[in-house]
């Protein structure tokens, strides 16, 4: 393969700005926190940053409900303290993803409130209205992404019709269906791009196309609300915007539980550089399911469409919490990080994952996420309490959400000053990738390397590197005719308990390497039958 291109090469880093770093003491996160904290972007070798949104916003889904694409909500700074950080960025070799959220606005875009102002408004058509039923009931049966949301359509008593929302009211879905609204968000693709932002993330991808009867979805074969076939050639034409520029990427949500479906956005060359693979996400910890899960994208994937893993983001439960096999330790999250800088595609890293953070405990009087999602949000925390106050570093004011409990054990400060750390242990990963192309290129083939172990080699020319992962919290040995014969040496480990590294690096037979509980590790093969 030739050399990678730079979203190939290694980790995208997912900063959710209200939880990152508050640099004017407000208690939210901010442009100016994010810019005094990129060292430890640095630190972990990242290749991009993904901003969740930073547009201005009444936060009625924080941040994913957008008043105006093309300007910075003042709670996180100005479009210049963008510009900014986006040079910073770049100064370091960092680039910057910005979070584009097509299918819906805010309900207080300027579009929306001409569109919602009368029938014969010009920009009645930008967004989906229709007449309810006879019986005052809704279009049709669509519901809200958020179960607590209820139907997708909410009634405007002024103007007799119901529009739709796939998420909550405050975000009415846009009319992809009509040629001027397409072409208005081409143009917010050029905003940015022509700026200088290297990529884009396509919020709720799957939801750009919809059946344009609006066809309910009770006895069909397939939802009538998302992923509908027009939803292909929508995205072509925003890649041929994209590639008005040069070496910028498109990252997709596609938001669909069946592989061959979210391929469909991937393949061809034409479409998305990198999707988000929520069946990767949603696999239990278990060795076959994760086996399963990664043959069965390199199986489905044309030779050129780049996979990408990601375990976490700020929709989910935090990977450390997800996967807690009841000891209080983040040895899964840290075999998690191995997985994901081993496999062969991009890995993505959400904030605080390279901490092992858990979930956030929300009592029910500070809950403000309609979808329950405040736990995975909790702000980073960057010093002890015991020293910098409750607001751990990432605040002089009060944090917007509580933080994690463990933060004087957990955090940033902490956990740099120990080598045997997650943060250690990530940044070791992370420089270990940045220097070996056979992990960024190499050849990848999976093993069966005996029960509960997910195993798989990477080859580059005469290197080979076998990646091992323990999802028993007993110990497991390589077992099998798949393992290589020959020696190997431990180049990483995520036990900390392993303290024979040394010995170890004077080489052991791998057929008799046994794995720890919940260990992953990365060896070397130093010698064997084929590669003398
Ligand atoms: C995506 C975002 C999520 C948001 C939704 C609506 O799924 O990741 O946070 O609520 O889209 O924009």
């Amino acid at each position: 393969m030739a050399a990678p291109s730079w979203w190939q090469r290694g980790a995208i880093y997912q900063v959710y700005p209200r939880s990152f770093a508050d640099g004017n003491g407000d208690g939210v996160g901010d442009l100016l926190g994010l810019r005094e904290h990129l060292d430890h972007l640095t630190d972990l070798h990242v290749e991009a940053v993904w901003l969740s949104p930073v547009f201005p916003s009444p936060m009625a889904d924080f941040g994913y409900d957008v008043a105006d694409f093309c300007d910075v909500d003042p709670l996180f700074g100005t479009l210049a303290d963008l510009d900014q950080l986006i040079a910073d960025c770049h100064e370091r070799g960092i680039r910057v993803i910005l979070d584009w959220v097509p299918n819906h606005t805010s309900d207080r875009h300027p579009w929306f409130l001409a569109s919602r102002s009368a029938r014969d408004d010009p920009m009645r058509d930008w967004y989906v209205w229709r007449d309810g039923s006879p019986d005052g009931r809704p279009p049709n049966d669509w519901r809200s992404e958020f179960g607590a949301v209820g139907p997708a359509w909410t009634y405007d008593p002024d103007t007799g019709q119901w529009y739709l929302h796939s998420y909550t009211p405050q975000q009415p879905d846009l009319n992809w269906d009509n040629p001027q609204v397409e072409a208005a968000m081409h143009d917010v693709v050029r905003f940015w791009l022509g700026r200088g932002v290297d990529g884009l993330r396509i919020d709720a991808l799957q939801r750009l196309a919809k059946d344009p009867l609006l066809r309910s979805n009770a006895g069909a074969a397939r939802r009538h609300d998302q992923d509908w076939e027009t939803a292909h050639d929508r995205l072509r034409r925003i890649r041929r915007v994209v590639d008005e520029y040069r070496g910028r990427i498109i990252v997709g949500e596609v938001y669909l539980l069946d592989l061959p479906r979210v391929l469909a956005y991937l393949q061809g060359g034409d479409q998305l550089h990198l999707a988000h693979n929520f069946v990767f996400l949603h696999l239990p910890w278990d060795a076959v399911a994760f086996r399963s899960g990664i043959d069965g994208f390199q199986t489905l994937a044309e030779p050129d469409a780049w996979p990408a893993w990601f375990l976490g983001n700020h929709d989910h439960s935090r990977i450390d919490t997800r996967y807690d096999d009841g000891d209080s330790g983040p040895a899964r999250a840290r075999a998690v990080a191995l997985m994901l800088t081993a496999l062969r595609g991009t890995p993505f890293l959400y904030q605080g994952d390279e901490l092992g953070l858990p979930d956030a405990e929300i009592p029910p009087d500070q809950v403000v996420d309609v979808d329950g999602r405040d736990p995975e949000r909790s702000p980073i925390p960057w010093r002890p309490p015991s020293v910098a106050g409750p607001g751990a570093g990432f605040t002089t004011g009060t944090p917007w959400l509580p933080l994690v409990e463990a933060a004087e054990r957990l955090c940033v400060e902490r956990q740099a000053a120990d080598p045997r750390s997650t943060l250690s242990l990530v940044r070791r990963l992370a420089a270990l990738r940045a220097a070996s192309p056979i992990l960024q290129t190499g050849e990848q083939r999976m093993l069966d390397a005996g029960p509960d172990v997910l195993a798989w080699l990477r080859t580059l020319g005469s290197e080979r590197l076998l990646a091992a992962v323990n999802f028993a919290t007993e110990p497991r040995p390589l077992l099998g005719e798949d393992v290589p014969d020959g020696r190997c040496a431990v180049l990483l480990s995520t036990d900390p308990g392993r303290t024979d590294l040394s010995v170890t690096a004077g080489a052991c037979e791998l057929r008799r390497f046994t794995l720890q509980p919940s260990e992953a590790v990365l060896l070397r093969l130093l010698d064997d039958d084929t590669a003398q």
